[in-house]
C-alpha cells in the first residue's frame, strides 16, 4: 500500500486550499481575532464530505503558527479531560511560553442517537469553558439534536467543489506524477465526483497510479473492472479457505476497501446460516469497521492491513462449512436504496436547510413543522404561494416538490413571473 494520494497532495498552506475562499478567509479571520471574551468561540465549518473542512483546519492554523489539539467527539472521557485541562491554560502560558492552539472536534455529527446527548453538552460546555478557540465540523449540522450547540458557534459554509476547480488539481497531481491525460478524462472523473473533491483524487490514483498514460477507455473499463473483482472478492472470501490466499485477493483489489466491507457485510448472511458462525463473522466485520474508524479519525494507515484481515480471512475462517452451488451475490441494499430516495431526500434537506434559515429552526423542524402548512397554502392560494418562496427563496426544483402537482406549480410559477 502507497500513501493516499489525498494525503500525498493534500494542502499545507492556506493558499494551497482550492475552492470556498470566503469559508477560508472566514475561518482565518476567527482564529485571528480569537479572544476569549467573545460572543462565539467557536467556529462550525459545514457542508458535504471531502471539499476541505479538516483540512483548512491544518493548513489554517499552519499559517497563525498555532497547534491543533484534535479532540475526539464521540469519546466521552476524552472530552471531560480536554474540559478540564482547556480551562487552565492561561496559567500555564505564564509558566511556559506555549504555542497558540487550536481545539478541533471533527465531524460531530457522528455522535450518535441518544447516548450521546452528554456529548453534545460536553462539547458545549468545552466551548463555554476553552482559553483556545474551537473548530468543529459536521456534514449536517441541522440535527435538532445540534440546535443548542448551533448557539455557540459562528456557522460557515462549505460548498462543493466546482468540476473545473477538481479538474486543476487533478491535473496538477498528474503531472506531478508524470501522467499524461487528455481534458476529457479528467472531467469525467470530476463531474463524477459530484464536488468531493476527495472522491475524485482517490479515483484518480485507483486509476492512474504507476501508470504513463490515462484515457478515457480506463475510465470506462474501470467501472467494469470494479464490479469483477468485487465477486472475485466475495468468491474467494465465501469459497476458500486458505487464509492468506483470501487476505491477498482483498488487499490487491481496487475496491474502495470501505465499499468492500459494504459488499462483505450485506453477503454474509447469504453465505451463512449456522447462529454460530453468523455471530462470529458479524463480530470480525465489526471489528474491521473499528479499525476502519480509528484509522480515519488518526491517520493512522499502518492499521490497514488489520482491516483487510479482519474483513477478509476474519470473516471466511468463521465459515465452517462450505454452502455447495451457486450463490447470487447481493448488491449493499444500504447503498441501492440511498441511490432511490437521493434525490427526494436532497430536495427535503435543501426546503428544510432554507426554512430553518429563516424561521429559526432546524432543516427537520423546517420540514416537519413548517412544510405541511406551506403545502395547503401552495394548494389553496397561488399569490400567498409566490410571496413565500420569494421570502424563502425557493428555486423552481423545491418549489416543484412542494406544489405537488404540475397545475399548482405552474400557477404558483405565473404569479412569480408576473
Ligand atoms: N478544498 C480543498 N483543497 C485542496 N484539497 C482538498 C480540498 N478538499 C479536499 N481536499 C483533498 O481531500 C482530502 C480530504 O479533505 P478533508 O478531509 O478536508 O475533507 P472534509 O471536508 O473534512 O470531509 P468530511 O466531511 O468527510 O470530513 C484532503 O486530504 C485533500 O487531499
Ligand atoms: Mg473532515
Amino acid at each position: 500500500m502507497s500513501l493516499p494520494w489525498t494525503e500525498k497532495y493534500k494542502p499545507l498552506k492556506t493558499s494551497q486550499v482550492v475552492g470556498n475562499d470566503q469559508a477560508v478567509s472566514q475561518l482565518l479571520n476567527f482564529l485571528k481575532g480569537w479572544r476569549r471574551d467573545r460572543d462565539k468561540k467557536a467556529i462550525l465549518l459545514h457542508g458535504p464530505p471531502g471539499n476541505g473542512k479538516t483540512v483548512s483546519v491544518y493548513a489554517v492554523a499552519k499559517d497563525l503558527d498555532l497547534e491543533v489539539v484534535e479532540v475526539n467527539a464521540s469519546d466521552k472521557r476524552n472530552l471531560e479531560m480536554v474540559q478540564r485541562t482547556v480551562g487552565s491554560a492561561s496559567t500555564m502560558s505564564t509558566l511556559f511560553p506555549v504555542k497558540g492552539k487550536v481545539l478541533l472536534i471533527d465531524e460531530v455529527d457522528g455522535l450518535s442517537g441518544s447516548e450521546d446527548r452528554g456529548g453534545v453538552g460536553a462539547i458545549i460546555s468545552v466551548i463555554r469553558n476553552t482559553e483556545y478557540p474551537v473548530v468543529l465540523t459536521a456534514n449536517n449540522p441541522w440535527d435538532l439534536k445540534f440546535s443548542s450547540l448551533r448557539q455557540y458557534c459562528e456557522m460557515v459554509s462549505f460548498n462543493k467543489i466546482r468540476t473545473p476547480t477538481i479538474v486543476k488539481v487533478l491535473r496538477r497531481i498528474c503531472d506531478q506524477e508524470g501522467i499524461r491525460v487528455e481534458e476529457q478524462v479528467l472531467e469525467a472523473i470530476a463531474n463524477n465526483a459530484e464536488g468531493d473533491l476527495r472522491a475524485a483524487i482517490n479515483d484518480l490514483q485507483a486509476l492512474g497510479q504507476n501508470k504513463a498514460e490515462l484515457t478515457l477507455e480506463d475510465v470506462e473499463v474501470y467501472s467494469r473492472d470494479k464490479m469483477k473483482s468485487i465477486f472475485e472478492v466475495l468468491a474467494k472470501i465465501f469459497k476458500e479457505s486458505n487464509a492468506r490466499a483470501i487476505v491477498d485477493e482483498v488487499s490487491s483489489t481496487d475496491v474502495d476497501y470501505e465499499m468492500m466491507m459494504h459488499w462483505i457485510n450485506e453477503n454474509i448472511s447469504q453465505h451463512m446460516s449456522d447462529a454460530k458462525e453468523l455471530s462470529e463473522a458479524y463480530n470480525m466485520i465489526s471489528r474491521a469497521d473499528v479499525f476502519l474508524g480509528r484509522i480515519k479519525n488518526r491517520q493512522h494507515w499502518g492499521l490497514l492491513s488489520y482491516v483487510f484481515e479482519l474483513m477478509s480471512a476474519g470473516v471466511s475462517l468463521s465459515r465452517t462449512v462450505s454452502r455447495p452451488g451457486y450463490v447470487k451475490y447481493q448488491f449493499p441494499t444500504w447503498i441501492r436504496n440511498l441511490s432511490r430516495t437521493k434525490s427526494i431526500r436532497d430536495k427535503l434537506s435543501l426546503i428544510g436547510n432554507k426554512i430553518g434559515a429563516k424561521c429559526h429552526a432546524s432543516s427537520l423542524e423546517g420540514v416537519e413543522y413548517y412544510l405541511p402548512y406551506l403545502k395547503v397554502i401552495f394548494q389553496a392560494d397561488p399569490k400567498r404561494a409566490a410571496k413565500i418562496c420569494r421570502f424563502f427563496e425557493f428555486e423552481e426544483e423545491l418549489i416543484e416538490e412542494i406544489s405537488g402537482d404540475k397545475k399548482t406549480y405552474n400557477k404558483i410559477m405565473k404569479e412569480l413571473k408576473s
